[in-house]
Formats: structure tokens, sequence, C-alpha cells
């Protein structure tokens, strides 16, 4: 996730920008620049790689002096990490400088319209065309020409403006990405994170979507797109450094939990395009898609368990056979595959040895590889033929969370889009898939909003020693991911059983007082699944069942009943994980666990 700090005053701005971007390093990124205003033009430092390089680049921040600026940290996600793509991002005189957080999902038509007007480009970024754009508007008014420039860009945004023609000027807007401003004494700033700013003043103002904040060394004027004033209260902060940096959550993991809905909402939102699923990264033609026999998914932890999700939801869809291999089992097991064969690679980090070793054995047989990554520029992406990003943000938690959820949702565009290209779905069908997938964003937010009745049933139940998790179908995928989550954490032994396996060997472990979550999610394989209940609950078990708002035949049949909101059955596993995450979350954290850094564990495995 990308970083903004912005400052205007008296004092030299390029050190007060080096050291709040220093305070948002946390977040990950893979470049870093500042801008500013420098006796008459916009200065510009950047560079790809650690703030440090940047920071030798301009000498701490004494080779460009002066009192505006603006500086960024960059996740990539479009265009890969380099110089060029680093923000902040010029207009094309120079004249505008811009960092921005977040997606502008219409900027490839923007950005054609201006070429088209002879406008030229240098980076890959979304980011220059609102650089672009606000020269392309300016008629001497900044404020009109960053009104005119937001009737036009879709997507999130919070954005840092300065312009050399007002050196007096700091401008900031957002919509769906968050931005403060930070009110000090003849000086002001912005930020994307309070920990930027936290040194230089504890007085903030939060910025609404569609506000446009005027900063000034003596004063902050925040505009409707209407221009109107809006009158803004002052927050004071008085958390400390390393709350600030979680913003407010005591774990990452807790703070990657809330993050779902937006992450979910940035990865579908711009692959969905006047009712289509647009994949602008895949090259694959329709006849190429026609031509696969089989698709192989390969990938390991919990991106696997993606995996285990999707074979169910591809073969539902398209009807065209998936398997579906951990990926240190694949590479050793001389696959049966060749060029008729898509292997699916899914992968957070990108750089996971295993997985990384199975897609080059893929390709050794001749198979295309399109992999899922949210690492942008990482090696699998770098090795694919290829890559659908997800655009979750860095995840610093070990234990993924927002990424599992934005993986899910990239194969559910997937999985509509080889499914419409083999001619396997009704216009009725297609329609439907689109809507169900836009309204999952809000069912997630819908979930967490209930985060308290789990956080109750994992106050009762944190001493378990042992706890099973079942289900059938996608549910048992699910199941996997649950037990996955919460023994990584909580230390706790746990496995996943298919339901209907319990009674061939597992259903001896069940005694009194043994806990089991049971997933009865799918409506077709309801009864089924309270058959199962019962065989457990026979033994003794405690029941915690995961079931849909509208079906209350479970209710008398467990013990405790979290509810999801209704969602088409292939969909309901986007729903059905996030109760599961907050349980092992509030488990291991009653347990006191380090969450963040369970034990013998790495964020990104890069030995085999
Ligand atoms: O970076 P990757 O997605 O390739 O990582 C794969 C696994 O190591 C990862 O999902 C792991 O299982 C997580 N810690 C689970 O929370």
């Amino acid at each position: 996730m990308c970083g903004i700090v912005g400052y205007i005053g008296g004092d030299q701005a390029a050190p007060i920008l080096l050291e709040g971007l220093e305070k948002l390093e946390y977040r990950g990124y893979d470049s870093a620049g500042v801008a500013v205003y420098d006796q008459g033009r916009v200065q510009i430092a950047k560079a790809k790689g650690r703030l440090q390089v940047l920071k030798e680049m301009i000498h701490g921040g004494d080779d460009i002096r002066g009192t505006l600026g603006i500086g960024h940290t960059r996740w990539a996600t479009h265009g890969e990490p380099s110089d060029v793509n680093a923000h902040p991002q010029a207009s094309v005189s120079g004249k505008f400088a811009v960092v921005h957080n977040g997606i502008i999902e219409n900027y490839l038509s923007l950005k054609e319209y201006l070429m088209r007007k002879g406008v030229a480009f240098l980076s890959e970024t979304d980011t220059e065309v609102v650089a672009q754009l606000l020269e392309y508007y300016y008629h001497g008014d900044i404020l009109d020409a960053v009104v005119k420039v937001l009737s036009k860009v879709e997507g999130s945004y919070g954005l840092g403006i300065i312009c050399e023609d007002d050196p007096d000027t700091l401008y900031a807007v957002r919509k769906d990405s968050p931005l403060v401003v930070g009110l000090g004494e003849g000086e002001n700033f912005i930020a994307s994170d309070v920990p930027a700013i936290l040194k230089r003043t504890r007085e903030i103002c939060r910025l609404r979507d569609n506000e446009i904040a005027v900063i000034r060394r003596c004063g902050v004027t925040v505009y409707n797109t209407e221009k109107e004033v809006i009158p803004k209260t002052p927050e004071h902060i008085s958390w400390d450094i390393s709350a600030a940096e979680k913003g407010g959550y005591e774990h990452f993991m807790a703070k990657e939990i809330m993050e779902q809905p937006k992450a979910v909402r940035d990865t579908i939102s711009p692959r969905i395009r006047g009712g289509r699923v647009v994949l602008d990264q895949i090259t694959l033609t329709p006849e190429q898609i026609r031509a696969f026999q089989r698709i192989f998914i390969v990938a390991c932890g919990s991106a696997y368990h993606v995996g285990v999700v999707a074979k169910y939801i591809l073969e539902d869809l398209t009807r065209v056979p998936v398997e579906v291999d951990v990926a240190s089992e694949f590479r050793y097991r001389r696959p049966i595959i060749d060029e008729k064969v898509l292997v699916l690679v899914i992968s957070q980090s990108g750089e996971t040895a295993d997985t990384l070793a199975a897609l080059r054995e893929a390709k050794r047989c001749g198979a295309r590889v399109l992999s899922i990554v949210n690492v942008v520029g990482s090696s699998i992406a770098n090795e694919s033929d290829d890559v659908l990003y997800t655009w979750a943000g860095p995840e610093i938690a070990v234990a993924t969370t927002k990424a599992y959820s934005t993986q899910l949702a990239v194969v559910y565009l997937l999985a509509i889009y080889l499914a419409d290209a083999l001619g396997r779905l009704t216009p009725e069908q297609y329609a439907d898939y689109l809507r169900e997938l836009e309204a999952l964003p809000e069912k997630i937010e819908k979930i967490l909003e209930n985060k308290k009745d789990i956080q109750y049933y994992a106050s009762q139940n944190f001493n378990a020693k042992d706890i099973f998790f079942i289900g059938r179908n996608l549910d048992y995928a699910m199941s996997m991911e649950g037990s996955l989550k919460l023994k990584e954490i909580s230390y706790i032994h746990s496995d996943a059983y298919a339901a209907g396996e319990l009674k061939h060997g597992t259903i001896s472990l069940v005694e009194n007082g043994t806990l089991v979550v049971a997933l009865a999610t799918q409506d077709r394989l309801f009864d089924k699944m309270m058959s199962n209940v019962k065989e457990v609950k026979a033994r003794g078990a405690q029941v915690l069942g995961v079931a849909v708002e509208d079906n209350r035949k479970i209710e008398g049949q467990v013990d405790f009943v979290f509810y999801i909101p209704r969602a088409c059955d292939i969909m309901l596993p986007s729903l059905a994980v996030i109760p599961l995450q907050l349980f092992a979350y509030y488990v291991a954290s009653m347990k006191g666990c380090d969450i963040d850094k369970p034990r013998n564990l790495a964020k990104s495995v890069t030995v085999e």
C-alpha cells in the first residue's frame, strides 16, 4: 500500500517528507520520491528501492530546497517498480506534481484521450494521468482544474498535488482512500496515515470522500466538488506511534482483516466495465482458451486453499477438468502436462520457492502459465505468461487474510471470463454472477460489523486442545483455510476434514467437549452436513456452525451459530472465510500469542 506525506510551512520540506515517509515504511513499498517547490520550479527526486536510496541521492533532503512539498512510497499496481513509475508523477511541462494512493480505474481511456490530444506520457502508471489531466484542464485556477479532473476520474484515490504557479498552497483530495490533514503552528501537513506526521502534530482533520483540502501555511479550507466550504472539526490523536502504524488496531492481522472489503473492491471493480469482465492484463485469446484440455493449479499454504476453492468453481463454470496440487508435491511428481494445459499459479509474495519451482517445471513441459500474484514485479509474476494482480496492498501479518480474499476474488473473475469464452454462460447467468461479485465487499463489511459474536465465542473456547473443521465441497475447502489460520497463529492443534470422511476414522478422535466448527453454507448439502453434525454431537462435541442467514434450520442442531449473508453458492467462500479468520484471531489474541509473527514462520518462504 502506498504512503503519502505533504508539507507546507517555514522549514525545509524535503527532510520532513523523508522523515514522514520513514514512518510509513512498515506498510511495504518498492520505490519512493519527493517533489518540492524550489525557486519557481517543482523539483522531483525519486528512486526504485528502499527509502535509503532516495535519501542518499538527495543527501538527506539538502539538495532540494523549499518549504512546500509532497512525498510518496509506492507499492506498484500499474507498471513495475522503477524510477520512472515511482511517484511523484509530473504533468508534461512539469508544472504539476502528484502523489497518489489508490487506483484510477478508467486511466486507460483517459490516457488514450490525452494522447490523441498530443500529450506524451513517460510512465505506465495510472497516476500520471491525473497529473496530465490537471495541466490539460488548468486555465489559471488550480482548484477549478482539480474539480474538473475529479469529474473525469473513476476509482479510488488519495491525492497530494502541488503546482509551480502556486508556491503557497498544497492541495489534497480523497475518495475511498484515507487522507488526513495535519494542523500545526504556521505549518500544515497531509498524510495517508497518521504516523507520518505524528512527530510534528497531533491535531488532524480527516478528509471525507470528494473533499478537496486547500492547505496554506496559515490555515486549511476544505471544499466539496461544488466549491462550497465544508466545516471540519479537528481531532486530537492520543495514540502512540506503534498503535498508529496499525491504524489503531492491536495487530496488523486485525487491520488487514478489516481492510478486506476495500481490498476486494479494489481488485474487482476496475475489472468490471460496461457489464463485462475485462482482464486487460491477460493475452489469452478465446481460441487458446478453447484449446485447453485441463487446468492445473499449484500453490502453497493458504494460496493452495484458494486453489482448492478454485477447482470447484472452475469445474462448475467451465466444465474443464481441474487438478490442484501443493507446489512442493507438484514439482517432484512428474506431472502430466503439455501445451494443452493451463497452469494457474497462486502466490501473495510471488517469491515462494516451491511455487516458483513448480511454475518453472510447468513451463519446461510447455504449459501456459497464468499467475495470480499480489507483489508486482515479483519472480512469479515476471516468469508467468500472464499475470492477474490482486490489489490487496502489502500484507504484513504472516497469516494471510486480505491476500486470500483478493485471490478468491480474482478466481471468480477468471472463472466467469473463461466460462464466457467457452460459451458456458447465458447472458442472464453472466449478469447474475457479476451482480453477486460486486455485492461481495458490502457483505464482507456486514460480517465484520458482527465480529463481537465471534469474539464472544472465542472467549469461551480459547483453551481448547483440538479443534476440527468440517464441511462438504466448497465448505470443505473453507475448512482447510479455517484450520490453517487457527493453528498457525494460536498453536492449537487443528485439522480439516471432508465431513463425509469422518466416519472413516477421524470420528474416533471426537470425545466429550471436542470443538468442531461445522461449515454448512451450501444449501444442496445442508441436510448431509446436519447428519455429520449429529454424528459428532452424539459423541459429545461442542459445535460452532457457520450458515447462511436465511437458513435457520441449523438452530437447535449446533451450540452456537454464526450467520453470513446470502450469496450465490460459489461466492459463499468469500463470506464464510471471514468468521474463520476472526475466530483464529480472537483465540490467538486471548491466548496472548505473537499474532503477527507466529513462531517458526516467515511471511515469504523463499527456501525449499
Ligand atoms: O506468498 P505465498 O502466497 O506464495 O505464500 C504461500 C504460503 O506460504 C502462505 O499462504 C502461508 O500459508 C500463510 N502464512 C498462511 O496464512
